[in-house]
């Protein structure tokens, strides 16, 4: 199966059907989904639902955007994955999204900063973008430097009227960006 890119110690590809039992590991855990949507786990028949569309999104975007599952170079092991989409958040108006979501067992390492980083340059490198953009909750410490790492600044706080809010919404939620120019003149 090809890869979509490779950095030092991943390989990031498409998702098949086959990826349903890693997805529903990863969006089950509760340490993992504590600042996702409504903070609780998501159940299997939720994730199959969910990995139908990360599908369907390879047709539907634009090319070489959507969602890529993230293994490690080295052992093969499924560690999250890493996205690329059209800005639909709440509160985000225009560019490219970024996101990504980790299996535990590989916080601390430094993936995250390290797909972000690859995401962020093949988005200006080879998509072609203008501008990267990614929110978070205020308080997603952790998120929040993995963007700082990857080059994007922040931008503004934001307050959404979420329907089921979970703890440290009242903070709010924040908004990062970093521009093509910006991007050249640091990475380039
Ligand atoms: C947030 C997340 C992606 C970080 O992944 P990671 O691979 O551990 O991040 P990195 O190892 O690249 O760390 C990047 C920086 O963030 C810091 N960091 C990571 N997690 C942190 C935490 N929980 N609290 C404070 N700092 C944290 C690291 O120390 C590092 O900063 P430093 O180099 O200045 O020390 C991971 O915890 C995760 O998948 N969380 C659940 C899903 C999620 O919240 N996704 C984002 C939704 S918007």
């Amino acid at each position: 199966m090809g890869s979509y890119l490779t950095t030092e110690r991943m390989t990031l590809r498409r998702f098949t059907e086959g990826d349903l039992d890693d997805l529903a590991s990863l969006h089950r855990h509760p340490e993992v989904m504590r600042y996702i949507d409504d903070g609780r786990p998501v159940a299997r028949a939720e994730v199959e639902r969910q990995l139908e569309r990360l599908l369907g999104e390879y047709t539907a975007l634009p090319a070489g955007q959507g969602a890529f599952a993230a293994s490690a170079l080295s052992s093969g092991a499924f560690l999250g994955w890493f996205a690329l989409r059209p800005a639909t958040t709440p509160g985000l108006t225009g560019g490219t999204e970024l996101g990504y979501r980790l299996l535990p067992a590989a916080w601390g390492r430094g993936y995250a900063t390290e797909g972000a980083r690859a995401l962020v340059g093949y988005a200006f490198a080879e998509l072609g973008v203008d501008r990267v953009v990614a929110t978070t909750m205020t308080v997603n410490t952790g998120s929040r430097r993995v963007l700082e790492k990857a080059g994007l600044t922040h931008v503004r706080t934001f307050f959404e009227d979420w329907p089921d809010p979970i703890p440290g919404a009242e903070h709010g939620d924040v908004e990062y960006a970093l521009t093509r120019e910006a991007w050249a003149s640091q990475f380039a």
